[in-house]
């Protein structure tokens, strides 16, 4: 010990423990022949095990346990809580006994660079690296290298365990990650619905529609049971009457047309572009122009089934919205209703040159539809789905329809449904959401790193971003001539995939009585035998990826299968736009 130095006298020091000078201990443990650096404090309740060494300047919190053989660089910041606070609600200040601890770990061996910021409530896996300057704000695998802000995994030092980390099946989507990172304020809110019992309704589900709104540049967000009811119930508001003609895609999940159905309006389809896989402008307009006529009145009526053409839904599937100032275009020349399917589009962005900036999904139809099925962007513990607008009036009808049509208690204007989305939901929604946009970043973070593993192997389509999209990657969907073998390939290596979607809608038996037939919508019925998402969310790391396309290189090498071959004749939209 030495005078500069200030040690509790409740430290305890094991055997040949180093001190330098300007040091403040208390309440800690810290194990044999560990060195201590200047000017480093180490709080109560935190422990250091034997063999470390801690470099000068860095402040060790209560609530972290460092293993044995670890390296600590200079001015590393611990912290243990995730949501401090200076005051209480009554504007005191905070106490001691006001503060919640949230633990870390520090596995053996493992390194911590000079000027690392390591956020509660995480574990940093034996024998890992993490870079200078690192903020963690997520448990690092065991023997991986991660740098950055937020940190990510670089890479894997060799070991046995890096070798099995390798070996390891990669789902094709990972839930429990996500939610084991927010398992305290999940838990928290789920707490709060259980301890106020106000289970539907009320201010939790109007704060979660606020901020939802907010979110997405909306005046109005009203929370609804899932996003087939979003859509059913946009429809109706919107003002699309039983008998009318809803136009879609028949590539889509069923959900877009079962609520076209469900409003008892008529679903036609328009075929998809060949690169966006989204509703393509020219087929829609085609379909306008050779597919209806205008009648006297004025009225669009479609030859197909003599029924008025009313509405239009494009759908933003995979995350990329479709091309939505040509489509407002050829709805107002057509007095169509504008619905957006944004139930895989959270956040996506499409810059409209008519308003001259970028533009979220569910700002630019009447209504927009999203869906929080668990494995979407933002995702419910169950069912959820919102509906957003910017008419006070569409947000009100929304309102009533999802409360069986009740205008006040016991009062039902309408025959409703029974559709709310319920408290619970809300929270768990409402806790995930400044997440959203940086789950959104890391999946087109990971979308350009898949690119840039794929660009020059020729393996595969790559999905296509046109310069007016910032998709937000809700699948990431290659396009191969050898689908059925390239899945199998893939399970066996342990690699999860999807197909979204193999048979299209209009050749579903649901949809028999629309008397469609194959051959009718050639891009898609070609397209859902050639797609293929493979693994894509916001926890994947570098190191999974590199993986997937090794297996899908070497499968296409065997194979000597490759990317689809466009016909000669494909038209694509930017053809027709750059003719
Ligand atoms: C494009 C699309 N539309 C609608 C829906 C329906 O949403 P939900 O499952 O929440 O009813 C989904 C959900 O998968 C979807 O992907």
């Amino acid at each position: 010990m030495n005078t500069f130095n200030c040690i509790a006298e409740d430290v305890k020091l094991g055997e040949n423990v180093r001190l330098s000078k300007f040091i403040n201990l208390y309440g800690c443990e810290i194990g044999d022949e560990t060195k201590v650096g200047a000017f480093v404090e180490i709080q109560k309740n935190a422990s250091v095990g034997r063999r470390c060494k801690i470099s000068s300047h860095t402040f060790i919190c209560e609530g972290v346990t460092i293993e044995d053989n670890v390296f600590i660089g200079h001015g590393v910041t611990f912290t243990n809580d995730s949501y401090p606070r200076a005051t209480k609600a009554n504007g005191e200040l905070q106490t001691e006994s006001d503060w919640k601890v949230e633990s870390t770990i520090i596995r053996k061996g493992a390194s911590i660079g000079s000027g690392a910021t390591i956020l509660p409530n995480l574990e940093i896996g034996e024998n890992a690296i993490v870079g200078a300057g690192a903020v963690i704000t997520k448990s690092v695998p065991a023997n991986s290298v991660v740098a950055g802000n937020p940190a990510k995994v670089l890479r894997y030092v060799d070991s046995e365990p890096a070798a099995q980390a390798d070996a390891a099946p990669i789902p094709f989507l990972d839930l429990v990650t996500p939610h084991r990172e927010l398992e305290t304020e999940l838990t928290d809110a789920f707490r709060h619905g259980l301890r106020t019992a106000g289970f539907v309704g009320g201010p939790i589900v109007e704060n979660f529609e606020a901020a939802f709104a907010e979110f997405c540049n909306a005046k109005h967000s009203v929370a609804v049971s899932s996003g087939t009811d979003a859509l059913r119930f946009a429809i109706m508001a919107c003002g699309v009457q039983p008998g009318d003609v809803v136009l879609t895609v028949p590539n889509t999940f069923i959900a877009t047309v079962e609520a076209i159905s469900q409003a008892r309006a008529i679903p036609e389809f328009v075929d998809i572009d060949e690169r966006t896989y989204n509703m393509s402008v020219v087929m829609l307009q085609r379909y306008l122009e050779k597919q209806c006529i205008r009648e006297r009145s004025g009225r669009l009526v479609s030859l197909r089934t003599g029924r008025p053409v009313t509405a239009v839904i494009p759908v933003h599937l995979y995350g990329q919205m479709a091309d939505m100032d040509a489509i407002l275009n050829l709805a107002e020349r057509y007095n169509l209703i504008v619905i957006e399917d944004a139930c895989q589009a959270h956040g996506a962005e499409y810059f409209s040159k008519k308003q001259n900036r970028w533009m979220k999904a569910g700002t630019m139809g009447s209504a927009a539809a999203f869906s929080f099925y668990p494995g979407k962007n933002l995702g419910a513990c169950g069912e959820g789905g919102a509906v957003t607008t910017d008419s006070a009036e569409i947000a009100e009808k929304i309102k009533c329809l999802r409360d069986h049509g009740q205008v006040k208690k016991y009062q039902h204007d309408v025959e409703g449904y029974n559709g709310r989305l319920d408290t619970i939901q809300a929270a768990i929604l409402h806790t995930k959401l400044p997440h959203l946009s940086a789950w959104n970043a890391e999946r087109r973070d990971r979308a350009a790193e898949y690119n840039r593993l794929m660009e020059r192997e020729e393996v595969v389509h790559l999905p296509y971003e046109p310069s007016w999209s910032r998709a937000v990657y809700h699948l990431y969907v290659v396009r191969t001539n050898n689908r059925e073998e390239m899945i199998t390939h893939l399970k066996n290596a342990g690699i999860g995939t999807g197909i979204h979607y193999p048979v299209p809608l209009h050749l579903q038996k649901a949809y028999v009585s629309l008397s469609y037939n194959l051959g009718d919508f050639p891009v898609t019925e070609a397209v859902s035998s050639e797609i293929l998402s493979i693994p894509m969310f916001p926890q994947l790391t570098a190191v999974q990826q590199a993986r997937v396309v090794r297996e899908m290189v070497s499968f296409a090498r065997e194979k000597a299968s490759g990317p689809v071959q466009l016909p000669e004749n494909t038209v694509t939209e930017e053809a027709i736009k750059t003719a």
